[in-house]
């Protein structure tokens, strides 16, 4: 079934001028961009964004890291977008990603991996609604 998925485009992406480079592969891998903005995050997005993990010893570095610079959020679209995603991506640490993924071509490290990606349905709804308005959805 086509489903929807939520990404990042992170600060090492956008500082190096990556974000059409990054948009390309998704849409290669066969998702569609349904919504996009480029922000600049707060502490507090951040923070709440991540708090699943706030308990974690990397908690304060990524939120400094992605407060550290623009970001591109997004709505993507696309026949099981989450796993779809998920593997364009690759592992969440570079030196385990697959050759031909985002993360494999791009990521500087564990904690500038170049995006963030839902690792669910359900969370994909959660973060879709954290970033974006449905009005800003266009499918
Ligand atoms: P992301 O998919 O955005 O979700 C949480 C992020 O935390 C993850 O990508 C990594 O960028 C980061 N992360 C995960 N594990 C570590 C780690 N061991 N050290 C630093 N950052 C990490």
């Amino acid at each position: 079934a086509v489903t929807r998925t939520f990404s990042i485009i992170k600060p090492d992406a956008t500082r190096r001028n990556l974000t059409g480079a990054v948009t390309k592969m998704l849409e290669d891998a066969g998702l569609r961009v349904i919504a996009s903005k480029r922000i600049q995050m707060t502490k507090e997005q951040a923070e709440g964004f991540y708090a699943v993990h706030k308990e974690r010893p990397f908690f304060g570095d990524l939120v400094a890291f992605m407060t550290s610079g623009p970001v591109v959020v997004q709505a993507l679209a696309g026949e099981d977008a989450v796993l779809r995603n998920r593997t364009i991506m690759g592992a969440t640490n570079p030196a385990d990603a697959d050759d031909g993924t985002i993360r494999k071509t791009f990521a500087e490290s564990i904690e500038a991996n170049t995006v963030h990606g839902s690792d669910s349905d359900e969370n994909a709804k959660i973060e879709i609604d954290f970033f974006f308005d449905e009005n800003e959805i266009v499918g």
